[in-house]
């Protein structure tokens, strides 16, 4: 699929679909879209009666106009009020043009919204994303694909003649969105440690990354008891992923990303039973699946920053050799750790990874986990919880997920939970109580951390989907990348 800029007039697009965005309350045609309406004769102001048609944000109507006339569909996209038009409307509203003009069998799209803040680049760009997240299909394991027949085949947006670029930066994202969605919807089987770290290979050969895959005896060198502790049960080999992307010169600063990579999470001994949705702990590596995206469209975007890529991989799998509930772990920076419930392993693998990372001497660290269900229970499926003792990094992920439309929300890092974690044996256990699941695992991670501003995002809920969401029907969501991307670029 092409997405291209133009400045062709509205008047003089031909084509299947013509996509046009009107404002809330706004609905009188006016000057060209008026002289169009004329030429429809009249079919835009009859769709806009007969739909009851308000331009409310989120909705959409089309209609089929006349065999002869140079466009063969007209649809209609709500953009709300003028005054809380945001680049996330836009986003939304091309990903619903994209999508019904899939459903019309549209080969041909044309897209007239609105310009975001005067800003033609960030909305050529938010408009094309939409386009790309609306437009993904995943058929890799259908013996036949299941939107046969015509697709979309060229995409253009009016009104943004020269914004070559900035398409080009949204299909370089969007390619990184893709990959993040395709490791976490393929199934456990297909998704292991051993072709995750085949993966980070293909994206440092494609895009020019340093690569470091750190095998079990690595790994038992650095002291990675935690870490190893989980992957003890697993046939197949742990795989530590370091990925570099180093900018030509002295880069700007120097971060780091870490995503949990439980290619499936049985639970281990405190197996996850029936009810607990444990046929769906493929997706327990959402947040390595988030990272390796970022990655892709890092080596693609090549900022002037140094972005290190980490991800600890392995299963969480229950034999002979498991971890025990009551083993005491040691991690690699000497901490000892009593595992009174095996299914809390996604922390054990981070605590390694923060440890090695914080070694690399960056600026900042962020870590992304599919780490509790607790998070899902306090936000919902829609919102990941951010943590982090550091308020300028906080409002900077803030400041990156509300550019991407990618919802968090902000949870406290409450000292006194870590009471909860005390452990009569060890340093402390992996898990506390129930109540405020999220927060004493947040605690956890942070015994891992001396002194970099760090954030860990727990993104257990988005990124998967039962429902449709705009962007994708259900399944994985690729939730994360888009705010990562912003996070390095942004100039803070
Ligand atoms: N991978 C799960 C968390 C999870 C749950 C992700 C549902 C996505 C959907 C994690 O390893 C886990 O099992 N967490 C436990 C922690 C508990 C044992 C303290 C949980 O959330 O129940
Ligand atoms: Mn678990
Ligand atoms: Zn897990």
């Amino acid at each position: 699929m092409d997405i291209r800029a133009t400045d062709t007039p509205l008047l003089e697009w031909t084509g299947d679909s013509l996509a046009i965005g009107l404002f809330e309350d706004a609905v009188e045609l006016t000057g060209e879209l008026a002289t169009l309406d004329e030429k429809l004769a009249g079919s835009i102001k009859e769709l806009i009666a007969e739909e009851e048609f308000k331009g409310k944000q989120g909705s959409s109507v089309f209609t089929r106009v006349g065999a002869n006339s140079p466009v063969r569909k007209i649809i209609l996209v709500g953009l709300g009020k003028p005054e809380s038009l945001k680049l996330e409307t836009l986003r939304r509203a091309a990903a619903a043009a994209a999508r019904l003009a899939k459903k019309q069998k549209s080969k041909t799209l044309g897209i007239s919204l609105a310009i975001w803040n005067n800003d033609p680049t960030e909305t050529a760009q938010a408009i094309a994303e939409g386009v790309q997240l609306a437009l993904y299909q995943d058929n890799r394991f259908k013996s036949e694909p299941e939107d046969k027949g015509p697709q979309v085949e060229t995409v253009d947006l009016l009104g943004l003649g020269g914004q070559e670029a900035a398409i080009t930066r949204a299909n370089q994202i969007s390619a990184g969105v893709f990959l993040a969605r395709q490791l976490v919807a393929a199934p456990p089987n297909a998704v292991t440690p051993i072709t995750l770290a085949e993966t980070a290979q293909e994206i440092a050969s494609d895009h020019g990354l340093q690569i470091e895959i750190l095998e079990q005896e690595d790994c038992e060198k650095l002291g990675m008891g935690a870490f190893l502790g989980v992957a003890k049960a697993s046939d197949l080999p742990p795989k530590f992923i370091h990925l570099t992307y180093k900018p030509e010169g002295t880069p700007k600063r120097k971060l780091a990303i870490i995503g949990k990579g439980l290619t499936f999470d049985s639970g281990g001994l405190n197996i996850k039973g029936a009810g607990s949705g444990i046929e769906t702990m493929k997706i327990d590596m959402g947040g390595a699946a988030a990272t390796l995206g970022a990655a892709k469209a890092i080596g693609q975007l090549k900022p002037d920053v140094e972005v290190h890529f980490i991800s600890a991989a392995t299963e969480n799998m229950i034999s002979g050799h498991a971890m025990r509930p009551g083993d005491i772990l040691t991690a690699s920076n000497g901490k000892t750790i009593e595992v009174n419930n095996t299914d809390a392993e996604g922390r054990l693998t981070l605590a390694d990874a923060l440890v090695f990372t914080e070694k690399l001497g960056v600026d900042a660290i962020i870590d992304l986990a599919t780490l509790t269900g607790a998070c899902i229970i306090a936000l919902g499926d829609d919102i990941a919880g951010l943590f982090s003792p550091d308020d300028a990094l906080a409002a900077q992920v803030e400041k990156a997920a509300e550019a991407s439309g990618e919802k968090f929300w902000r949870l406290p890092m409450e000292e006194k939970y870590f009471e909860g974690l005390k452990s009569g044996i060890a340093d402390m256990k992996n898990t506390g109580p129930r109540p405020g699941g999220s927060i004493t695992a947040a605690l956890f991670l942070k015994q891992f951390v001396k002194e970099t501003p760090w954030a860990h995002l727990d993104i257990a809920g988005p990124v998967w989907t039962e429902k449709e969401n705009g962007y994708n029907g259900s399944g994985a969501t690729g939730f994360g990348v888009r705010t990562l991307v912003n996070w390095v670029l942004s100039d803070t």
